[in-house]
């Protein structure tokens, strides 16, 4: 690859948890339709008067500090949830900045009862005009590089890892976007399709965009497996290749920890190494026979940007 791929420098830590600003809740709404057993929310905070304002970039995150103490009576940590609003805002002002928040809720370690995630219920369930603690950005490497458009992306993400992917793509579309982006998303039922109307309008619209979905609980693949956002690889191989062989193509990957491997392995198995950074005691072994250990030693090359949680 000799296409030069450089990055905006962008601004983190502006704001701190120790000194964390007091933002307000200006929108908080269910992402996921009626029939999901998910419940994740869109939120937007309005920053205007912070040292927030326009300084946060799609593909960064902001931190949130809960209100109360934890178990040991001490503050709560700060949490990180990735921005949803594309780099000039919602409003386009550099002042409403999204997020994408799934309530974490489990089964509590030692009573058994209902665990509720401390940060994700505590935001989801505040009304609109909220103040909430917030902190950041953090985050200076899941960005869209410099001239963003000379590139073509393949977004890969699972649940709430598509909160960067419709900011990122937002600041495509407004760039006037001539390359190609597929956005590949994975989620359980077709009732937690985050974002839906927006990316099939752009699948409808755009013939520079795709749009494919990977429902992992609904019907299988023909070989009874699930649906996963990697198998679009094989799946779709003839969309895809194309955008794959093309030396300005960038892979993204943001979700579950552990897509990534399944990403890797397939990409290594259809040859396009160029993406991946492969350990020198595997680079004579064929592709096909690497155990599940070796893929997972596999990191990704400059191509191939990966925030998995
Ligand atoms: C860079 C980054 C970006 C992220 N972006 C997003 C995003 O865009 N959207 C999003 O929704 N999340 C995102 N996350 C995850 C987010 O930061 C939080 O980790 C998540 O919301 C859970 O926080 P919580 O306070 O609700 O859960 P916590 O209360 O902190 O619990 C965390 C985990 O521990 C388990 N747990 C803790 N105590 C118990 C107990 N007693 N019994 C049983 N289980 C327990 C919980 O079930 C849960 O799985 C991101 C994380 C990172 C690092
Ligand atoms: N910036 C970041 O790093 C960032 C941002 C946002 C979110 N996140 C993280 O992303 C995760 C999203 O979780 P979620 O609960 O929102 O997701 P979710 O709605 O449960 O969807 C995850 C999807 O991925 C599938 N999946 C499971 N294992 C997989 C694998 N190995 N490879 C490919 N697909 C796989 C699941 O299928 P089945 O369950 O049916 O097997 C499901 O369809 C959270 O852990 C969150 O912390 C990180």
């Amino acid at each position: 690859m000799s296409i030069e791929i450089t990055y905006p420098d962008v601004a983190i830590n502006l704001v701190r948890a120790k000194d964390p600003v007091e933002v307000t809740i200006v929108e908080n709404r269910i992402a996921t339709e009626a029939g999901s057993p998910s419940f994740i929310r869109h939120i937007t905070f309005d920053v205007s008067g912070t040292p927030l304002e326009g300084n946060i970039t799609a593909g960064q995150s902001i931190g949130i500090i809960p209100e109360g103490t934890d178990e040991n009576g001490k503050p709560h940590k700060v949490r990180l949830y990735s921005v949803s609003s594309p780099s000039r805002g919602e409003d386009g002002q550099s002042t409403l900045v999204s997020t994408t928040v799934k309530r974490v809720i489990d089964e509590h370690w030692d009573t058994k009862d209902i665990y509720t995630g401390v940060c994700s219920n505590y935001l989801c369930s505040l009304p609109v005009g909220s103040k909430v603690k917030m902190t950041g950005p953090s985050g200076k490497r899941f960005i869209l590089p410099e001239a963003a458009n000379d590139f073509n992306y393949l977004f890969f993400a699972t649940g709430t890892g598509i909160a960067p992917f419709r900011g990122m793509t937002m600041d495509l579309m407004e760039q006037g976007v001539h390359n190609e982006i597929a956005m590949i998303f994975g989620c359980p039922f077709r009732t937690d399709l985050l974002y839906r109307d927006y990316f099939e309008t752009l699948n409808q619209q755009s013939t520079h965009f795709h749009y494919l979905k990977s429902i992992s609980r609904e019907a299988p693949r023909g070989d009874g497996s699930k649906h996963y956002v990697q198998y679009q690889l094989i799946d779709n191989r003839e969309l895809l290749e194309p955008m794959l062989r093309k030396d300005n193509t960038l892979i993204y990957v943001c979700g579950l920890k552990g897509m990534e491997t399944g990403i890797y392995q397939i990409l290594a198995q259809q040859g396009y190494l160029d993406y991946l950074k492969i350990p020198e005691e595997l680079q004579d072994k064929d592709p096909a026979s690497w155990s599940w250990e070796e893929i997972k030693s596999i990191k990704p090359s400059d191509r191939m940007h990966v925030e998995v949680y």
